[in-house]
């Protein structure tokens, strides 16, 4: 199969762990006897420094052309204390997310075995815990009206959503649920907030479509208490952008280490692949930063642009044996040897043959 993927690294430490996440797709494309090529594009303060823009037009062009993307990261602490700044490089990926339709984020919460003392709970609660955060992508506060009133005194973000919206994203958690342990929770604010209480409205249409589906409605104030009281709890977890956004960080310090979390963003055009963490300004260029979840994004590519589910098991599997063999980088070395992010990368590749 010929693979057409549209490179876009960004920012940060965003150039690191895609070169890693790239060697893994080659590894794979060698086993199986595929061929993959790449198309560079800029996105994020790199692009912004190019031409102005955190998402040119010729890298939408890029993206819309190929089969899959493979994103690093976005930022720029030189944007993050400029209140002012008229573009920012997060303009780019929000941009991204918009233009392709990109409304649904599949983040999967999975712990390794032998990481799970690396959790800051308890390993009893974190053992076997797995689930699916699924967030919509392109709309609420992200993208409703937003603005300054009062000569800049006040200000308002609108946590707008459509009926279609909802209805699609909804729909698509019950479609994984089925395929899962058939359980959705609904995670909302519908005590306080009139969206909210759409999403719930049309969670109850919903629900009775899937009669196999059990079905579950929390307070996003109580879901953020659960997941960490209780992780084994959920099996799909369903919510708008914003809560989905804050409840995916948190998930992700429940597998040991935010360097792990990988996520895939689906919906009508190219779908985007991109590990959770941002772009780690602190670590950039140091060949430290930990490239697996890039590398396990790359897997989600495969499963979920290209349908082949072999070669996304062959990376889980890599990975999950260079863990098993400490072949870390140092946020996940317990004082033991720390390898390079290209040191990981090069055996990870090396084990997929
Ligand atoms: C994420 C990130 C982005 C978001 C930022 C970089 C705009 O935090 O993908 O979770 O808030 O969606
Ligand atoms: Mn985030």
């Amino acid at each position: 199969m010929k693979l057409k993927i549209a490179k876009l690294p960004g920012d940060g430490i965003g150039p690191e762990v895609v070169e890693q996440a790239v060697k893994a797709v080659d590894a794979v494309c060698r086993r199986f006897g595929h061929e993959a090529s790449y198309t560079f594009a800029k996105v994020g303060a790199c692009a912004i420094d190019e031409c102005g823009s955190a998402y040119p037009e010729s890298t939408h062009r890029v993206c819309m052309e190929s089969d899959a993307v493979l994103f690093g990261a976005v930022g720029d602490p030189r944007f993050d204390n400029d209140p002012t700044a008229k573009v920012r490089p997060e303009q780019g990926l929000l941009a991204m997310r918009k233009q392709l339709g990109l409304y649904a984020n599949l983040r999967p919460v999975e712990t390794f075995p032998s990481l799970v003392h690396k959790s800051p709970l308890k390993e009893a609660l974190v053992d076997g815990a797995e689930f699916l955060c699924i967030r919509e992508l392109t709309g609420g506060m992200y993208f409703g009206e937003k603005g300054r009133r009062d000569g800049g005194d006040t200000a308002f973000d609108t946590n707008l959503y459509h009926r279609f919206e909802v209805e699609r994203i909804l729909k698509l958690a019950y479609e994984y649920a089925m395929r899962r342990r058939r359980h959705v929770t609904v995670v909302d604010k519908a005590n306080v907030l009139e969206s909210s209480r759409l999403w719930r409205q049309i969670a109850r249409e919903i629900a009775p479509q899937y009669p196999e589906v059990e079905t579950d409605y929390m307070y996003v104030d109580n879901a953020a208490m659960q997941l960490i009281r209780c992780p084994k709890f959920f099996d799909v977890l369903v919510t708008e952008n914003t809560f989905g956004d804050i409840l995916t960080d948190e998930a992700s310090c429940i597998t040991g280490s935010m360097g792990l979390l990988a996520s895939a963003s689906i919906g009508e055009h190219t779908g985007v692949f991109e590990p959770i963490h941002g772009s780690y300004p602190q670590a950039a260029g140091k060949n430290i930063a930990n490239p697996l979840a890039t590398i396990l994004s790359a897997a989600m590519m495969f499963e979920y642009a290209f349908g082949l589910m072999e070669e996304g098991k062959a990376i889980r599997e890599a990975v999950a044996a260079s863990i098993d063999a400490g072949i870390v980088t140092e946020d996940l070395a317990d004082g033991g040897k720390a390898c390079s992010t290209s040191e990981v990368g090069d055996w990870v590749a090396a084990r997929i043959g």
